[in-house]
């Protein structure tokens, strides 16, 4: 039997450790709304002891460790990780409220990004560069440094994936600060990176509070970069906050995705990728496609159809393996969805399903809501234009391509994007006018290790995920070597 995971101790500098100054609190499962165990957060201090013990890391073992032996590390983590699936889940969606359905498929497929991140540990060259004959000149690409990684709540494991994977592979050393609502399985993940005899401090755990040990892990002189995913305001405090160490930063920073349906998409394919990634993780994912845009001759069709299915969605308790959609992540999340539906409804857009809580069927502690529908949205709504992370979709009407586009690119966010259109000439023209960092046509949501991701505009800056996903975690180093060794003498006459 695999070795169950402990969550009241802080992982420092290979050690399982008492926090020095912050403490140990229960955790919230957010379908009950109860504590379900104890789990140890750190302070400034204790992110003071991950930070020197990553530094000693990267100074020390991992930097000297030729990249071959890097990745197979990384790559027998990842096999441990694949065999602790289960358990992961089951970690995870107690903290989070992800329907296990979903959350198992999703981990199920992590162990994959960390062996694409460890094929690549030992082949990130430089280049020669053709110069005259007097010098030869190459670059090296070296590993930034230590690395603080702040996470999000919605998807943590996925988001360590996204994050530890390039940042290892890259020869980093990391100090993982997970959101304050969901820490427990990132101290899972602790165990997995013991047990694959990661050398001590290589990977540190520091739950904690964004404000007191986030804070500290971005203004840390020993910190070279944050990797950072959650909201844009948080962001702006990062980079005041790393402004004096000028800490490198990459910002994930969430959407409001467009899903654009031409009338004549197929729509009954178009309609499962839109009702399904409007409502996936009870609507707690950044490339959430929460505004649909239908075009006006189908629109109303559309309406129906999603009224209708938002009928067939079970929503209920996460470890039920019938669930499809859980509760929201936390209590606040849950307000601020349920506010949101308030300003839908007082902005004048028209409820055509859902937008309450949910409180029969032993629900009542939890934090679950309906499915939602908002219909004869328009663009400039509240609920069209600022992100809710709830499972609520906007159906705004559409003429046209070019009032899709202007549409489409008329919020400050520009993540993701997708349109379902038999046309091809006006799949690509239509994508190519799009703002987002991703496009999907006549699909939606599929994403691998292997594909960039990331966000143009108040998305954020920065990819994850694809080659372009190690370059925050590496510096670009140019050697010019003489080949005759003479310099001439600038003041011999
Ligand atoms: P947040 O941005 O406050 O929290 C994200 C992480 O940042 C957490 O680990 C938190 O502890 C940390 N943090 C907070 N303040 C910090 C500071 N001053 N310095 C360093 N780290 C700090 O996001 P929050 O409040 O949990 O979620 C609010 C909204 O943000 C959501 O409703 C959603 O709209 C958006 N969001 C977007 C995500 C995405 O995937 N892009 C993920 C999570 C949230
Ligand atoms: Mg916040």
């Amino acid at each position: 039997m695999a070795a169950p995971f402990r969550f009241d101790r802080l992982f420092i500098g290979g050690e399982w450790v008492e926090p020095i100054d912050g403490g140990v609190r229960p955790s919230i499962d957010p379908s009950t709304g109860q504590p379900w165990g104890d789990v140890a957060y750190g302070g400034r201090g204790d992110i003071d002891r991950a930070v020197a013990a990553a530094k000693a890391a990267f100074e020390g073992p991992w930097r000297r460790m030729p990249p071959w032996e890097r990745a197979a590390l990384l790559r027998k983590f990842a096999d441990l990780y694949a065999t602790r699936v289960d358990d992961l889940a089951r970690v995870e969606v107690t903290d989070n409220g992800r329907a296990i359905r979903e959350s198992r498929a999703d981990i199920g497929i992590h162990s994959q990004y960390y062996h694409w991140f460890a094929s690549l540990a030992d082949k990130l060259g430089g280049r020669t560069i053709p110069m005259d004959d007097s010098v030869h000149a190459f670059t090296s690409r070296l590993p930034i440094g230590v690395v603080g990684a702040i996470m999000p709540w919605n998807v943590p494991l996925m988001g360590a994936a996204w994050k530890l994977g390039p940042a290892l592979a890259a020869g980093c050393t990391v100090v993982l600060k997970p959101a304050e609502t969901t820490p427990a399985s990132s101290l899972a993940l602790a165990h997995l990176f013991e047990e694959a005899g990661f050398p001590p401090g290589v990977v540190n755990v520091v739950p904690g509070d964004g404000p007191v040990a986030g804070a500290r892990l971005v203004e840390h002189p020993d910190v070279a970069k944050i990797s950072f995913t959650g909201e844009g305001s948080t962001a702006k405090a990062i980079l005041k906050a790393g402004a004096d160490t000028l800490t490198r930063c990459t910002f994930e920073l969430g959407g409001k995705a467009p899903h654009i349906i031409f009338a004549d998409a197929d729509l009954e394919n178009a309609l499962n990728a839109a009702t399904g990634s409007a409502w996936a993780l009870c609507g707690q994912t950044c490339a959430l496609g929460s505004r649909v845009l239908v075009e006006r001759p189908i629109y109303d069709r559309v309406v129906e159809a999603f009224r209708e299915r938002a009928g067939h969605v079970r929503v209920g308790m996460p470890l039920d393996p019938a669930t499809h959609m859980g509760p929201q992540a936390h209590l606040q999340q849950l307000e601020k969805t349920l506010s949101y539906i308030d300003i839908g409804k007082q902005q004048g857009a028209e409820l055509a399903a859902g937008g309450s809580r949910i409180e029969r069927d032993g629900m009542a502690g939890g934090y679950f809501v309906e499915p939602t529908v908002f219909a004869n949205v328009s663009p400039d709504m509240r609920i069209a234009q600022e992100e809710i992370f709830g499972p609520v979709a906007s159906l705004i009407p559409f003429d046209g391509e070019d009032e899709a586009v202007a549409i489409a690119n008329g919020t400050s966010y520009g993540l993701a994007a997708g349109l379902w259109t038999r046309d091809t000439g006006r799949a690509h023209r239509v994508a190519a006018r799009i703002e987002a960092g991703m496009v999907w046509v006549n699909t939606y949501r599929y994403i691998r290790w292997s594909t960039p991701y990331g966000g143009v505009k108040a998305s954020g800056w920065g990819r994850e995920n694809g080659i372009e996903g190690l370059d925050p975690f590496l510096e670009t180093k140019t050697t010019i070597v003489s080949t005759t060794g003479t310099f001439p003498n600038p003041y011999a006459n």
